[in-house]
């Protein structure tokens, strides 16, 4: 018994020297060490991976802490229902969640948009920041890279200028051309729009920045914004504007999501189930963290467990629901906490992924800001995307022959138009003109003082002169002596408002009619928000497209012009004839039922075989390009790609756009985009461009098995100049094939 005993303690003490002696080189380690101190370690190791970093921060936190995070306020200075805003917020901007210092986590501090550093209306000295053209010419470019570039020029600004979350990447699309706020976005095409604003959040990303995509999902049209209901079926969705943002999400890899102000189906955007969490967070396999829009959260519970991780822009909301209401439902387990932890979790992995930690924003550095270099950079976008859409008899460029120029409005002789609401950037210099309604918010209505006429005086020897366009007499004696006569004509639209029509407003067109009836040399400069009609067309020489050109907007109109710089912009949107080839001849505020199904823009202009003004992808050139010898290069269903050859026949060197649609009996409409490239052209020489499709636009998305399947057969890929323009067809069967895409 003893020996037994002294045995087992002999083997004991062996068993305990030689684990001392296997763990002796960790001497160190095994000092106890708290899961605290591992989980501090832990988060703030840059070299870990951010998922990582943001579970241990969130073991750290307290449940206030945790609903800090997911309770964003409006960053305004005034008080407004009870609210006092927070001493801190950078003044005038979208939006503000405190820090949490105890833990280090910075503030988050937001701003809109799209076109730049916006400030909220009313501010008494606005941010003055590089504007962007609109979503709109950006996308026009067809230009990856220069919509990477623009996305990465004002992400940092946003950064100097203190901010860490810009709320840009607009991406839904144009089902309704008299939406106010169609400048914001990237046209109509699920693909085009998909990539370009893609595109411009990873250019916003490549700066310690968290850009969001928005606004998820449908909304198409501002009239009755807050309640309107879109009635889509899934397959139509998935395959139109869903499909929009699961491109832009894959490109552009933003780690915020904005939900809509709209209902869908039934179902606010912002606590809508379907949208989400089953296609977003699982089909998308998004990872970052959901905003609502400023008064779109609804309610706590639904909400909450339906998908939404930050209730944004207290109090535009009705009720502060992710506050003490969030607080209650967590306690009572209608919010599980685990999914609390997940919103948590989410937002803190966006911040570390863009690495809002480890290069924190130090406040408002706007002196740092490379002015010259960042107007360079909106002024390739303009001169990129501004779309010649008539040219008759060489009226343009402008020829030396015209002695006497007549200018006529738009505010020429003083700036270009800009969009209004949220997203409205302020000039530097201040505002130039003061007198335009509406003042109030989503106005006023704003110029950016490059005015394209002296950029013309400044590049041409002709005699320019200006008339405002109020006096048709006037305006009719003057263009029958002009040389050429340019009208700009402007369209001003802004968030919460649509177009009541698609005719210009105050009478231009009958301004337009009155100066090419006088003279027809007469070329039209217009700034739109959107498409317009054009009933004086024939009567005119020559027509630009210049959307809302941005900071050097009038210089990059008075280059084209001249002919200094070769237009190569392509509509992302059809131009419609008359309201009645739009699906719905009103615009509903109640029940929006999207009965075009997936075919948007020109799908349902072809498919109901109506002849449009202008086609999507639309734009001359000053050049002659021919295209032709489309080849597939690889017949792989999954990854096709095609070659195909530019030619410039012409004396001018400059850009053009090889746009590859495709078709098959299947498809609800006569043609898809499935891809394009834009490709520089030396004069008189040739460049042959590869063009990779994206497999799910030969697709349909399946829904009960929530698979996209090509179908076997034999389908056309054309090689065209715009969606009417096509060049050549080439023919390539293809078996079925399920693709890898959810
Ligand atoms: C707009 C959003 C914007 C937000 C914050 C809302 O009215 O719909 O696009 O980001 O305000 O200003």
């Amino acid at each position: 018994m003893m020996k037994t005993t002294r045995l087992a303690s002999m083997f004991k003490c062996a068993l305990l020297l030689s684990s001392f002696l296997l763990t002796a080189p960790l001497a160190y380690a095994i000092r106890p060490v708290s899961q605290e101190t591992i989980d501090i370690e832990t988060y703030k190791n840059a070299a870990l991976a951010p998922e990582v970093r943001a579970k241990a921060l969130l073991g750290l936190m307290t449940m206030d802490e945790k609903f800090t995070m997911v309770f964003g306020q409006y960053a305004t200075v005034a008080a407004w229902k009870n609210f006092k805003p927070d001493p801190k917020v950078l003044p005038y901007s979208a939006g503000y969640v405190p820090a949490i210092e105890r833990l280090g986590i910075p503030a988050q501090f937001q701003t809109d948009a799209g076109i730049g550093v916006a400030t909220q209306g009313g501010a008494p000295k606005p941010r003055e920041r590089t504007a962007l053209p609109s979503g709109m010419l950006t996308a026009s470019t067809f230009d990856r890279d220069i919509a990477f570039k623009g996305g990465a020029m004002i992400g940092r600004e946003a950064y100097l200028s203190g901010f860490n979350i810009l709320l840009a990447g607009g991406v839904n699309l144009v089902r309704e051309p008299r939406n106010g706020r169609n400048f914001e976005y990237g046209g109509e095409d699920p693909l085009l729009a998909g990539i370009m604003v893609g595109e411009q959040i990873r250019g916003i990303q490549s700066n310690p920045i968290i850009s969001t995509l928005k606004h998820f999902a449908y909304n198409n049209q501002e009239t009755n914004r807050f309640g309107v209901n879109v009635v889509v079926d899934e397959k139509s969705g998935r395959m139109s504007e869903l499909l929009a943002f699961q491109i832009a999400n894959e490109i552009g890899k933003p780690w915020s999501v904005m939900c809509a102000y709209n209902r869908v189906n039934g179902a606010y955007a912002c606590e809508n189930n379907y949208l989400l969490n089953e296609v977003l967070k699982g089909d998308f396999g998004f990872k970052g963290y959901v905003m609502s829009d400023w008064g779109a959260t609804h309610s706590t519970i639904p909400a909450a467990n339906f998908g939404l991780d930050q209730q944004s822009g207290w109090p535009f909301d009705k009720s502060a629901y992710f506050s003490d209401a969030l607080k209650e439902a967590v306690e009572s387990n209608h919010v599980p906490k685990a999914r609390l932890d997940n919103m948590v979790l989410r937002i803190l992995t966006a911040m570390f992924a863009q690495k809002l930690f480890d290069q924190p924003v130090s406040g408002d550095q706007a002196e740092k800001i490379p002015v010259e270099a960042h107007e360079a950079v909106t002024q390739a976008d303009a001169e990129a995307g501004i779309i010649l859409l008539k040219n008759e008899r060489n009226l343009l460029p402008l020829s030396s022959k015209a002695k006497t120029i007549l200018i006529i409005g738009g505010r020429a002789d003083q700036g270009v138009l800009s969009g209004g609401g949220s997203s409205q950037v302020y000039p530097r210099g201040g505002q130039v003109v003061h007198d335009e309604a509406p003042k109030a918010w989503p106005g006023p209505v704003v110029y950016f003082p490059d005015s394209p006429m002296k950029a013309l005086q400044a590049r041409t020897k002709a005699k320019i002169s200006y008339l405002d366009g109020k006096d048709l007499g006037l305006v009719k004696d003057q263009a029958k002596k002009a040389d050429l006569v340019i009208v700009f004509a402007t369209q001003w639209l802004g968030e919460s408002i649509d177009a009541e029509g698609l005719d210009l407003p105050n009478k231009q067109n009958q301004l337009i009619d009155e100066a090419a009836s006088a003279n027809p040399n007469t070329v039209v400069v217009l700034q739109t928000g959107g498409p317009v009609f054009m009933p004086w067309l024939p009567k005119v020489g020559a027509v630009l497209e210049a959307w809302y050109p941005g900071t050097r907007g009038g210089t990059a109109i008075a280059l084209i012009l001249t002919g200094e710089v070769n237009p190569s912009g392509h509509l992302p949107v059809t131009f419609p004839k008359s309201l009645d080839q739009l699906p719905r001849l009103k615009i509903d505020g109640g029940t929006d039922k999207a009965f075009e199904g997936s075919n948007i823009g020109y799908r349902w202009y072809e498919a109901k075989g109506h002849q449009p003004l202008f086609a999507f992808g639309h734009g001359l050139s000053y050049a002659t390009f021919k295209l032709g010898e489309l080849k597939i290069a690889s017949p792989d269903p999954k990854a096709i790609t095609v070659t195909a050859r530019i030619h410039n026949s012409s004396k001018r060197s400059g850009a053009e756009v090889a746009q590859i649609y495709v078709s098959h009996d299947s498809f609800d409409s006569p043609k898809r985009l499935a891809g394009f490239t834009k490709a520089y052209v030396e004069a008189g020489e040739s460049k042959t461009v590869t063009v990779s499709l994206d497999p799910r636009l030969l697709a349909s998305y399946d829904v009960s098995a929530k698979k996209w399947i090509i179908a076997k057969g034999s389908y056309k890929i054309h090689l065209a100049a715009s969606s009417a323009e096509i060049s050549q067809t080439v023919t390539i069967e293809l078996p079925e094939t399920v693709l890898g895409y959810k």
